[in-house]
């Protein structure tokens, strides 16, 4: 059983007629997006924003009407993946690098639902880098402040050359060994001249996490 499709699959459950739903990135995003594809083409009425132009594309294939940024009231619910999840539900995300919009959408949802198999669990974050948007002309100076919080900032690359975001932006993955008090880094995190936005989500904008497990069997956080 894929526990990835799993636990998209449930979270999709929640999205009723009418709402606005947001749209995450990534593989498990990617199943929850095919799911309410499906649904849209038997009859589900929504609308929905992207976190990527990735997801934007998958979505436009199955016929879901999507919303600009700028033309967005409200967002009812939120479905996204992540790349680690602490037993309080901090998430790290960002492997995709469409972090920035993620945190956006999610920020501004009233239900931000993060659906991930059983692997994303860990009891400290921080073995996953955390990635770091950040804006490409002063790049030095930023990964400098970023290595004196205590990371080694890289940046990314995909294919030889630079990864560049769709907000034209680079990612720095940050290693910081565990982090201890996700909120505190957060916080320093984006008083740096330079950042956009880090990968770190915070358990109080989380309103429930839904783990698939290859046996077939989903658990909620
Ligand atoms: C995309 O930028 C990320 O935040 C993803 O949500 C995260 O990397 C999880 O990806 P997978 O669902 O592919 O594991």
């Amino acid at each position: 059983m894929n526990a990835k499709r799993l636990a998209a699959e449930k979270a999709v459950e929640y999205v009723k007629n009418g709402m606005v739903v947001g749209l995450g990135t990534g593989s498990t995003a990617t199943w929850a997006i095919n799911a309410l594809g499906e649904k849209v083409k038997a009859g589900l009425e929504i609308q929905a924003i992207a976190s990527s132009v990735a997801s934007e594309n998958l979505a436009k294939q199955y016929g879901i009407s999507l919303i600009d940024f700028s033309e967005l009231n409200i967002i009812h619910v939120t479905i996204d993946g992540a790349d680690e999840v602490d037993p309080k539900g901090n998430l790290i995300k960002g492997g995709g690098g469409a972090l920035l919009r993620e945190k956006i959408i999610a920020y501004n949802s009233k239900e931000f639902i993060v659906i991930v198999d059983d692997t994303k669990l860990v009891n400290t974050l921080g073995k996953f880098p955390l990635p770091v948007e950040v804006v490409p002309f002063a790049v030095d100076l930023t990964l400098k402040q970023l290595r004196n919080l205590g990371s080694t900032a890289i940046i990314r690359k995909k294919d030889g050359k630079e990864f560049v975001t769709d907000n034209a932006n680079l990612i720095a993955d940050c290693s910081f060994g565990e982090i201890q008090d996700p909120d505190k880094l957060n916080t320093s995190l984006l008083l740096i001249p330079g950042v956009a936005e880090c990968g770190l989500f915070l358990h109080s904008k989380v309103s429930q996490v839904i783990i698939g497990y290859t046996d077939g069997t989903v658990d909620f956080l």
